[in-house]
């Protein structure tokens, strides 16, 4: 099937609204983890949401659909493979394709495959077959999208019963954030996206940005626009980001990202997040706005 048809088969599905799909139990949910800029911590927050999923004991697949700069197995500290070109050209089975840890199942994709280059049509169409095919063996599929507006990505996204649109304090991220909103809502009909603040500095900062996005949506297009919280800005070199990221069950960035779970998890989906088995996570509180610490202590939490 071309891309076009993969497009128009998706839209004639009409899978968009997710509201007509909350609170269904024993079904999987799909997550596309979008934002339209580039280096905002998509996949940092794709792998993030799906480790403390599966260690809250959900079935986990991460699909890295940044399919030629795939960044999930260089984050993790696994080997690169090319098996995702594999899987595109039949010459392995899902199964052989996917690395597997405990209920955490990986999708990982290339990193500079030239003939990927030439097979790229119908790379959305794949991954919803995928999807389709392997639901029944999970509770959450997470999109990691590429930075952009591809029509593939576009069409996933749309495809998927949620979309967490990660956005960053500064205009660019802003902008593009809005410019991949306004092309689902318009041309994909999609009335909902989850907005998940991240490198947060303050809780001004917070605030600002969810009023300039949240009103800029409101004024302009019939979508709603729930705000999942934020996730600080930690001053840490790249490789250490990521590591404290996945490992360390007692930073700040760890309970950030509990409490953004921790509110989608209970209010979309209707059930519970989990932690004890990650240790201290339990005891993380629930912050009831932003679930960012400020760093300038401008304005108290809660308050
Ligand atoms: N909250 C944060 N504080 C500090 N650094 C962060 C934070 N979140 C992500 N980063 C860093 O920002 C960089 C970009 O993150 P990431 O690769 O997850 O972004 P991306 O949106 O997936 O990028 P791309 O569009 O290239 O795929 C990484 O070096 C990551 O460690
Ligand atoms: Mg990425």
């Amino acid at each position: 099937m071309s891309t076009k048809n993969a497009t128009e088969w998706l839209m004639s599905h009409k899978r968009f609204d997710a509201h007509q799909l909350k609170k269904i139990p024993n079904r999987t949910y799909s997550i596309a983890i979008t934002s339209g800029k580039g280096g905002v911590g998509k996949t940092s927050v794709s792998i993030k949401m799906a480790k403390v999923l599966s260690d809250s004991g959900y079935r986990v697949l991460l699909v890295d659909f940044d399919t030629n700069l795939s960044n999930t197995a260089v984050k993790l500290g696994l080997p690169i493979t090319d098996n995702f070109y594999d899987l595109l050209s039949a010459k392995k089975s899902f199964e052989e394709c996917i690395y597997t840890e405990g209920n955490f199942h990986l999708l990982s994709a290339c990193n500079g495959n030239y003939d990927l280059l030439d097979n790229e049509a119908g790379l959305d169409k794949l991954i919803v077959d995928i999807m389709v095919e392997h639901e029944k063996e999970y509770d959450f599929i997470l999109l990691d999208c590429p930075a952009g507006l591809s029509k593939e990505s576009l069409s996933l996204s749309a495809y998927c019963d949620y979309r967490f649109v990660v956005v960053t304090p500064d205009r660019s991220s802003i902008t593009d954030s809005y410019s991949l909103i306004k092309i689902l809502n318009t041309k994909y009909g999609v009335s909902e996206n989850h907005l998940l603040l991240n490198k947060v500095s303050s809780n001004r900062q917070y605030e600002k940005l969810v009023k300039s996005l949240s009103e800029t949506v409101s004024n302009f297009l019939s979508c709603r626009l729930p705000v999942l919280g934020g996730l600080n800005f930690e001053s840490l070199e790249v490789d250490h980001f990521d590591r404290i990221l996945l490992k360390d069950a007692g930073s700040r960035i760890h309970k950030n990202f509990i409490n953004v779970l921790r509110r989608f998890v209970e209010e979309d989906i209707g059930t519970t997040l989990s932690t004890c088995k990650s240790g201290q996570d339990s005891s993380v509180p629930y912050a009831s706005n932003s679930g960012v610490d400020d760093l300038e202590q401008e304005v108290q939490l809660g308050s």
